[in-house]
């Protein structure tokens, strides 16, 4: 995968200058009270890091650990683990999982997969936020898959475990190319 090159994590943070999720996160707050409990997964260079932990209380995460490092050197004393989004291999539990652009890389399968394993990572009626490239492909880039949906698809999948509250477009590289889902667990 792309991010498993120290060289390639440099280059993406380079890259993603310019672009957060802070639209997303005010999205998010419609549905979470303030001081909430916060897990973002693939935190990445931890932009939306530091925009979610102005409203709740954050544990960063990533699958590669040079992130966190990274962080770790102007952040020390933020909470942060090393955790695989498939297999959620943590102990929190938390009252919302977060993540931009990082279930994108799990198949169909896999998705489904993650979401039953990050609902048991929930408080009781916990949700999950997460956003997603539109579209009804998927490719390989750089070593590195890429699944796109389409709205109703990802409603469908949310739903085996989740009762989704709301999706939206919105607009990151070109106008509409991406989805962001909200779910609250089933009790
Ligand atoms: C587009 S970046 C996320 C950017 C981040 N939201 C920010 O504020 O900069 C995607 C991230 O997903 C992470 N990632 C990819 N697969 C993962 C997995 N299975 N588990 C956890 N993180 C993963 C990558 O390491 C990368 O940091």
């Amino acid at each position: 995968m792309f991010y498993e090159k120290k060289e390639n994590i440099d280059k993406y943070i380079k890259l993603a200058q310019g672009y957060d999720g802070r639209a997303l996160v005010e999205i998010l707050r419609q549905f979470l009270p303030e001081a909430s409990s916060v897990l973002e997964l693939g935190m990445g260079p931890g932009k939306d890091l530091l925009i979610l932990n102005e409203f709740f209380d954050c544990v960063g995460s990533d699958r590669f650990p040079y992130f966190l490092e990274i962080f770790k050197e102007k952040h020390p004393n933020f909470k942060m683990e090393v955790i695989d989004a498939l297999e959620m291999n943590t102990t929190f539990v938390v009252d919302a999982i977060f993540s931009n652009k990082v279930m994108h890389h799990f198949s169909k399968e896999e998705l489904k997969t993650s979401l039953s394993n990050q609902a048991q990572h929930l408080t009781k009626n916990g949700i999950v936020a997460h956003s997603f490239w539109k579209g009804d492909k998927n490719e390989v880039i750089e070593k590195t898959f890429f699944q796109y949906y389409l709205e109703e698809e990802l409603v469908e999948i949310f739903s085996h475990a989740f009762e989704p509250q709301v999706h939206a477009l919105y607009s990151e590289m070109d106008r509409d190319d991406s989805i962001f889902i909200i779910a609250r667990k089933k009790n």
